[in-house]
């Protein structure tokens, strides 16, 4: 691992730029979409500076992550909910809440829809030096009335949000063991019905994902979103991957 930068131990710190072309590439290969919409879509997010700039106030509240948002996987996210328009998306792990803010904007773009979020509210996982740890302080004001922020360890709160409401969209990104995660593959898909997307962070940390995709998903994408990312026992994957498909 690089020691030379501040944010050396950071899992941001790996991540890699998403360009308009591996956005495109993901989505057509998920979705029966049109590229000419995919990337206007892409070009709306990363071109939204008011959305930009409120996010960047809130990265400079820890140094736990550089404070500039380049082109990232969560562009993707954004143009996905741009073009389902879900009524509902669920979303684990949402740490300073940049999934989460990326989702709520395409919410509000579109002008209707909910984000139920779950974080366990970890405090070995969170930062110190950020004032007041609720998960999601990067996600603007303007976006709170399209959220609801669980707090609690999702292998209770998914059921119980899987059995509440039909999950158009759900993300997986936050405990990364291989167990977890077919949990939570297995409890969100409860609550989805045929051609709901199912996307999940850090699919190659283990086989959880392509497991689960073998039985129920159709249409199967992967895009490389960092150059490693570090498991908790302090193990390395290299060219990490979000996982995404559409349930059978
Ligand atoms: C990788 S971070 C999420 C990053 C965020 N989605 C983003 O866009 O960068 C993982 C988060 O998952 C949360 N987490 C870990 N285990 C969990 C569990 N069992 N239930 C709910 N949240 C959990 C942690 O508290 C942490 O905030």
């Amino acid at each position: 691992m690089d020691n030379d930068s501040p944010y050396s131990d950071c899992f941001y710190n790996f991540e890699r730029e998403i360009d308009e072309e591996e956005c495109t590439k993901f989505v057509t290969s998920l979705l029966d979409a049109d590229s000419d919409r995919i990337r206007r879509l892409y070009s709306e997010i990363r071109t939204d500076e008011t959305f930009h700039d409120a996010i960047e106030a809130g990265l400079t509240e820890t140094n736990v992550r550089p404070d500039e948002l380049g082109p990232n996987w969560r562009d993707v996210l954004y143009v996905l909910v741009r073009l389902r328009t879900p009524e509902t998306v669920v979303e684990t792990g949402v740490f300073d809440g940049l999934s989460s803010a990326y989702l709520l904007r395409a919410l509000n773009v579109n002008g209707e829809g909910t984000l139920v979020s779950i974080d366990i509210k970890d405090p070995e996982i969170l930062p110190s030096d950020v004032e007041d740890p609720t998960p999601g302080w990067t996600v603007p004001d303007d976006l709170q009335s399209y959220w609801d922020l669980r707090i609690g360890d999702a292998r209770e709160i998914l059921p119980e949000v899987a059995a509440e409401t039909t999950i158009d969209l759900f993300l997986h990104d936050s405990n990364h063991d291989a167990d977890h995660m077919a949990f939570e593959f297995d409890a969100a898909a409860e609550g989805m019905e045929p051609n709901a997307i199912l996307l999940a962070d850090n699919v190659e940390y283990n086989d959880a994902f392509a497991n689960f995709a073998k039985d129920n998903l159709r249409n199967v994408s992967k895009l490389t979103n960092a150059k490693k990312s570090l498991q908790r026992d302090g193990g390395i994957v290299q060219n990490d991957k979000l996982g995404a498909g559409l349930i059978r």
